[in-house]
């Protein structure tokens, strides 16, 4: 079949549409391009579609508190805990990459014990709050909201763009009622659990204030609305929505109430448990994913997590690594002399060495750095919460592929690898949905499940 190509010409704008256009990878997919792997791991890849995203928990109790695009689906955990009922009678669980907490929450509902590691501290606080505030009583709750006094004004954090974030009006409001909710007294434990349910609500009503979006990344939504009042209205209803889950919780969730739910504010790399879970249930950052710091400096500046553009960074870069780390963060990496390898990820690194030179220019030339990081960033994690998985124990990891520069990066079965040579055994690696590539919107991506169990002695691995 001959395809129609439009007119490239030479200039530097046309260059990335070029390499896009005659990319061997344009209209491929990671069905072809992991046929090796999947032979070499002797795997097979199961279809199990089904909705994996955060987006299906807006409607959900306690889920609804915090919109995290980033999160998965309440269902999708349930789905889990059910099918492993039986194996485990009442399981303790471990979310290493905690996020909102959607793991805890949803084991706390089962009345499972569970415990969640989270770097953004913004996201921690979050989690935390809706795992540890189930007690709050709901009229107390909205009594304090609505004694909150106008007339105190804190002022917008001095290091963020709020007067483009926010209209004049709406940053005023936003100020006064900032300004009221400090001023509620958080002296007993009770107080503390209050002020941190209103906290939280007043960090998930920012964006619907602002004059940006996030899809999923924050951008500015030309043409948005938003009435002066409406941070006085979108919390109002955010507390009401709290209020209502609180009494649902009170009333059908009763044994649930006292269970341990605990969200550390740790490095996955380097903490070591107490504890010894049955299952680990995790979503780690994906590759070229999304930065959990930037989307969420507005909210980790009013909410008094960072004082000044450089304390996100710092969070940032000590972060499971993603594709816009500073490039003094990979220097670093590159002159480390331990570094977790293997066959794979070698051969990979050296492809995207030669494409990204073949190409004459790439978002980043220390890809494939980034991409060794990745992998000894995910090795570190998964080392220390092995040795806190009890035998029989499952380890399940939900993960996006990547292409990057021309290259196939099969992550998912490259972590099935790492856990083999962990001493896990590979269970099941099932495919839950198609998605696009970034770069090359026809080539066809996946994110999977995979299930490691600890039940044999895993491969060695030579490569460290
Ligand atoms: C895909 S999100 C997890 C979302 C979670 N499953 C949920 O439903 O909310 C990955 C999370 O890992 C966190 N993270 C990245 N590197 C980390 C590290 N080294 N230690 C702890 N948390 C980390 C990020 O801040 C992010 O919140």
């Amino acid at each position: 079949m001959q395809l129609n190509l439009p007119v490239i010409n030479d200039d530097a704008t046309d260059i990335r549409r070029k390499n896009v256009l005659f990319s061997p990878k344009f209209g491929g997919s990671c069905d072809i391009d992991s046929k090796p792997y999947i032979q070499e791991l002797g795997v097979k890849i199961i279809e199990r579609r089904q909705p994996i995203q955060f987006t299906s928990n807006f409607g959900e109790h306690v889920h609804r508190w915090a919109p995290y695009i980033q999160g998965f689906s309440a269902t999708f955990v349930q789905s889990i805990l059910d099918q492993y009922k039986k194996d485990y009678e009442s399981p303790v669980i471990l979310d290493p990459f905690a996020g909102c907490g959607t793991v805890l929450t949803q084991s706390k509902l089962n009345g499972y014990k569970s415990i969640g590691t989270e770097l953004n501290p913004l996201l921690q606080f979050i989690a935390d709050a809706k795992v540890n505030s189930w007690d709050v009583n709901p009229e107390l709750l909205m009594q304090v909201f609505s004694s909150i006094p106008r007339n105190l004004r804190k002022a917008a954090p001095n290091f963020l763009k709020s007067e483009n974030q926010f209209n004049k009006e709406v940053l005023r409001n936003l100020e006064f009622l900032k300004g009221g909710i400090d001023s509620i007294p958080a002296k007993t434990l009770k107080q503390i659990k209050i002020k941190n349910l209103i906290l939280l609500a007043f960090s998930s009503i920012l964006i619907d204030c602002s004059n940006l979006k996030r899809t999923p990344c924050l951008g500015y939504w030309k043409g948005k609305k938003v009435a002066e009042n409406a941070p006085w209205i979108l919390m109002e209803q955010k507390i009401k929505d709290i209020c209502g889950d609180l009494a649902i919780l009170q009333r059908d969730f009763k044994d649930a109430l006292c269970i341990e739910s605990s969200v550390i504010l740790a490095n996955a790399m380097e903490y070591k448990h107490e504890h010894f879970f049955d299952l680990i249930i995790t979503s780690p950052p994906y590759m070229n994913g999304l930065d959990y710091v930037m989307n969420y400096k507005i909210e980790m500046g009013w909410l008094g997590f960072t004082n000044e553009s450089r304390d996100a960074k710092k969070i940032k870069d000590s972060l499971v690594v993603c594709d816009n780390v500073s490039k003094g963060l990979i220097k670093i990496f590159t002159q480390t002399t331990s570094k977790y390898t293997n066959n794979w990820i070698e051969e990979m690194k050296t492809s995207i060495a030669e494409n990204i030179k073949r190409r004459g220019s790439y978002r980043r030339s220390d890809m494939p750095s980034i991409v060794h990081k990745y992998f000894d960033d995910m090795y570190k994690v998964m080392k220390i919460v092995t040795k806190s998985l009890k035998q029989k124990g499952r380890f399940i990891l939900v993960v996006g592929d990547s292409l990057i520069a021309d290259v196939y990066v099969p992550t998912d079965l490259i972590l099935a690898k790492i856990g083999e040579e962990l001493g896990l055994s590979i269970e099941k690696v099932e495919k839950a949905r198609n998605r696009h590539s970034g770069q090359i919107r026809n080539y066809r991506l996946r994110e999977t499940i995979v299930t490691l169990k600890k039940d044999r002695k895993g491969k060695k691995n030579n490569g460290r």
